[in-house]
């Protein structure tokens, strides 16, 4: 049987999605953007992947995040993007913003981690052969590496610019201070970073304590948030115990050990914040991530299309009282 043919919906951009400018930029970014580090590996299945990303692209989402060593088994996620590339989105390729990132453990060997320019050109050529791509949207140094000279993680992505297998760049977990060269370094070379990725969330305010929000709006450059629901527990999902398809019961980075008594409580608190806002718990951290301009974009991660279907409705409603950041803060930061 010929597999049907993918056609995506005609109302896709009049669906309620917004779009950020990218700081100082010619990009737009949806508010809403898909993460691929979980639930798009070779242990999920390819059905599910298909039906996320088509829901996703139908309902505005055109930004889509992955890195080398997603999955689990590292690089499944690149190949599942690759898939859908080929089944379903291939015509669509202008309308997509795709990244990917290199700088974790990848490899083994000296060089398959970290910062080298060996590493980040052999690393987003294999990205590319598993995602069917010519090039990527943004390409990121995926963490600081302090052994590697800066520059030279800096210069292999000029010339990953230069040689076309990269429209942008982007730096993702990098101190304050080396963000600073970052920005500096890139712009002097006309290759400006388009994004810095850092995780944010409620729970997490790094970000903001550090000076990192405000500093890349400054330079002109956007700020995408990853895991903007702490992984899932700023979500109705631990409420009531550990669901057993739960990102928490399958193991990995989210630990049994992250849901105290006290973080629990603090969920539980939280969640009452939301529903009088007449939100879900989800919708209002994303809501709370998207407060202001200081954020381009949030990077969701789902399992099911009923999440990403759910979190959409954040865009509803992003504005805060003072008096709820003043409660949420309390709750949070006390
Ligand atoms: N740059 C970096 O170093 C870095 C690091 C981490 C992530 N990222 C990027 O950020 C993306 C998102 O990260 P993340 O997956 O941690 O994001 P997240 O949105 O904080 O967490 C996603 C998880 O929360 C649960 N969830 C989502 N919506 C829900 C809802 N409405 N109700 C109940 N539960 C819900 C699901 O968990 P269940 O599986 O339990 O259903 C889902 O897998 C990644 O895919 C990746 O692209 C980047």
């Amino acid at each position: 049987m010929i597999p049907p043919i993918f056609s995506p919906a005609a109302d896709r951009y009049e669906n309620g999605m917004k779009y950020r400018r990218c700081g100082r930029s010619g990009i737009l970014l949806p508010e809403i953007s898909l993460g691929l580090w979980h639930n798009f590996g070779d242990v999920d299945t390819l059905a599910n992947s298909l039906k996320k990303a088509h829901y996703a692209f139908d309902h505005g989402i055109t930004h889509f995040d992955l890195a080398n060593n997603y999955g689990p088994s590292y690089g499944s996620a690149e190949e599942t993007f690759g898939t859908i590339m080929e089944k379903s989105f291939r015509p669509y390729r202008d309308e997509l913003f795709i990244s990917t990132k290199a700088g974790h453990d990848m490899w083994p060997g000296p060089y398959g981690d970290w910062g080298s320019r060996k590493y980040l050109f052999a690393s987003l050529e294999q990205s590319l052969r598993r995602m069917k791509l010519d090039y990527v949207d943004i390409f990121y140094s995926h963490r600081f590496d302090p052994q590697t000279p800066l520059e030279e993680t800096l210069q292999a992505l000029v010339d990953i610019v230069r040689q076309g297998k990269a429209l942008y760049v982007g730096i993702s977990k990098y101190p304050k201070e080396a963000a600073d060269f970052a920005y500096n370094y890139l712009a002097e070379r006309d290759v400006p970073c388009l994004l810095y990725q850092g995780r944010y969330n409620i729970f997490n305010r790094e970000p903001e304590q550090e000076g990192i929000l405000a500093d890349a709006k400054e330079k002109g450059c956007g700020f995408i948030a990853f895991s903007p629901l702490a992984q899932g527990l700023l979500t109705d999902r631990y409420l009531n115990g550990i669901p057993e398809d739960s990102r928490v019961a399958r193991g990995g980075f989210l630990k049994k050990e992250a849901l105290t008594d006290e973080t629990i409580a603090k969920i539980r608190r939280l969640n009452e914040v939301a529903l009088r806002r007449g939100q879900t718990l989800a919708e209002m951290s994303l809501a709370w991530v998207l407060k202001d301009d200081l954020v381009t974009s949030v990077i969701i991660g789902a399992s099911s299309v009923e999440q990403i279907e759910r979190n959409l409705k954040a865009l509803d409603n992003t504005s805060f009282t003072p008096e709820e950041l003043s409660e949420i803060n309390e709750i949070t930061l006390a």
